[in-house]
């Protein structure tokens, strides 16, 4: 079994740069970020690693913080929290967990097929597409339908063995 250590290792995603402006320029609404999440000066939100296993041909992984939309007197509540990830040659996905429920996660966006590259430092995974999941649309008021482009996501692991 391969791990990494979580010095520098973060999964990098912006969610949806139509939704940030959406909800900070059009409904004048806030976007958060906590528990060791930050957001860069590219706007793209980094959330640091808890913990990645491999498990044959895929990675496991879990990263903590939170990215939380409020906009429209809270009737649009978007919270992407502690985010997991599965990604292997087959494709992936990455889910969030439920708020009141840590034993349930809900699937947010499908991962395309990726494969990462090894350097000197770790692994990287520089940019993989994503779809939103079916199971998501609710999360985001029904407006984009299953499969609508989500913003890629990149992944760095630094490897300890
Ligand atoms: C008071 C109620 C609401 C009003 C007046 C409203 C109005 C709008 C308008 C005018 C747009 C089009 C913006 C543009 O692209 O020019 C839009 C887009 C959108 N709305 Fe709302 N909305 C409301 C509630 C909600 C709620 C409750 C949610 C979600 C949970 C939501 C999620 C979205 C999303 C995800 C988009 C698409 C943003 C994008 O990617 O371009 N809205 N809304």
């Amino acid at each position: 079994m391969t791990t990494a250590t979580a010095t520098e290792s973060a999964l990098r995603w912006a969610v949806r740069d139509s939704l940030i402006r959406y909800v900070t320029v059009i409904a004048k609404g806030t976007h958060t970020v906590s528990g060791g999440a930050v957001e860069g000066d590219d706007g793209v939100f980094s959330f640091p690693l808890l913990r990645a296993v491999r498990e044959g041909a895929d990675w496991r992984m879990s990263f903590s913080g939170s990215v939380h939309f409020l906009a429209h007197n809270g009737l649009l509540d978007v919270l992407v929290t502690d985010p997991e990830i599965v990604i292997g040659p087959d494709g992936g996905v990455l889910a969030t967990h439920i708020v009141g429920d840590p034993d349930e996660l809900l699937a947010v966006v499908a991962l395309e097929p990726a494969a990462h590259s090894e350097t000197e430092a770790g692994l990287v995974w520089p940019e993989i597409g994503t779809q939103l999941a079916a199971s998501a649309v609710d999360l985001f008021g029904t407006v984009y339908a299953a499969g609508t482009p989500m913003a890629p996501i990149g992944i760095r692991l630094t490897l300890d063995s």
